[in-house]
């Protein structure tokens, strides 16, 4: 791979031990992947947040490299274990909270931004049509990648770290136009809405493993419709871009690589969609925590949720899981007053699978995410129905 002077510099150690150590990381990547060069990037998402997932091993690591390393550019933080601010309200213990706060520390010491969100997007880190960037979380790299046209390779957190220490990343795979091509597409026969878009985003996810699909919709989808679409793409297969006709910004582009190049087609209909929704729940029991907001919730969805719980007074647990940013938007608008009073908790910083709720008193998680449906058994060891918010929720007698 060829490297830069300043890049040979800082392979070689003359920027101090961090910076070496990150570029053998890329520089093998790069190897690997076959990328002949490495390209500058102007923002980094970095995942391996809560310590319920990288442990003692990941905090040490994260610690150690704190001492002497520094972000390039601007880099914000995934999600952590906690709340960083009700997590005893939440009834998480003080001894996993005191690692996850050293974890943020740390992260923060090498000056990335605790946004604790996998929302980038939402909270300011927008990047531009067309712009190298180096992100981790995997519903994210897919909203960089399919709805702002970024470019994005699905980083680990090593990676993503790495490459925010070193401002670059390898050049290849998602970063190159090669790799950016649709290789199915699906074509919806009916009108979706709500969780259907989930559902679609992990059926196609499971047909179509890392490839690239193009969708055509009936009607247009709105942004926070085609966040749950990726992420649960995301998370049953290992999508990191798709195209959506006439609406995603390369999609004129992919449109003609679809007509020339006759590639499989998918049809989607509507039993299709109520097939893959029964599939998701793994029991047919009353949930007794509910949890939206994944990903993250925008002001729009906290309104929508607000709305459906607006004068009630629920009988099971609500959380609506966002950013603090978000939140504070939502505090102003009253939308937090309208779902505390119903029960339910704002719950920043974390979500249903990366907190350690299986800890919790709960025993049936309704997720209206299809992603959160698959992980929730599996990360959480919990029941999980799949539906909408409004088929969840079960008001006090
Ligand atoms: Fe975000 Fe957690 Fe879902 S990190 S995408 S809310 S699983």
């Amino acid at each position: 791979m060829h490297l830069t002077r300043e890049e040979e510099k800082m392979y070689d150690g003359e920027e101090g031990l961090a910076v070496e150590k990150c570029m053998e990381i890329l520089v093998a990547l790069g190897d690997i992947y076959g990328a002949e060069k490495l390209v500058p990037i102007t923002s980094a998402q970095i995942s391996g947040v809560s310590y319920k997932t990288i442990g003692d091993a990941g905090l040490e690591f994260i610690e150690e490299l704190s001492n002497d390393a520094r972000v390039r550019v601007p880099s914000t933080l995934n999600p952590a274990g906690v709340d960083l601010k009700i997590w005893k309200e939440l009834g998480f213990s003080e001894e996993f909270t005191k690692k996850q706060l050293a974890i943020v520390d740390a992260y923060q010491k090498m000056g990335i931004s605790a946004t604790c969100t996998c929302t980038p997007y939402l909270v300011g880190n927008v990047p531009t049509f067309g712009s190298h960037i180096a992100w981790s979380e995997s519903s994210a790299v897919c909203y960089a990648n399919s709805i702002l046209g970024a470019r994005t390779n699905r980083e680990g957190g090593p990676g993503a770290l790495s490459a925010a220490i070193c401002g670059r990343t390898a050049n290849y795979g998602y970063h190159l136009d090669e790799g950016r091509r649709p290789n199915l597409f699906v074509d919806l026969e009916t009108a979706v809405e709500g969780s259907d878009f989930g559902a679609i985003g992990y059926m196609v996810g499971n047909n179509i493993g890392g490839g690239i699909p193009y969708f055509k919709f009936k009607r247009t989808p709105s942004t926070d419709q085609l966040k749950w679409l990726g992420a649960a793409l995301a998370s049953s297969g290992s999508v990191a871009l798709y195209h959506v006709e006439n609406i995603t910004p390369e999609s004129k582009w992919a449109a003609k690589i679809v007509s020339d190049d006759k590639i499989e087609k998918l049809i989607v209909n509507k039993a299709d969609i109520n097939e893959t929704k029964i599939k998701l729940s793994t029991t047919e029991e009353k949930p007794d925590l509910i949890c939206v907001g994944c990903p993250h919730a925008s002001l729009e969805e906290i309104k929508r949720v607000s709305e459906t719980v607006a004068g009630l007074k629920l009988e099971n647990m609500l959380w609506v899981c966002t950013s603090i940013s978000v939140k504070a938007s939502a505090d102003r608008m009253g939308y937090t007053e309208i779902i505390e009073n119903a029960g339910g908790k704002m719950v920043c910083d974390t979500c249903m699978v990366v907190a350690p709720i299986e800890e919790l008193d709960y025993k049936v998680v309704g997720v209206d995410s299809a992603k959160a449906a698959n992980y929730v058994p599996n990360m959480c060891g919990l029941d999980v129905v799949y539906n909408d918010l409004k088929n969840l929720i079960i008001e006090k007698k």
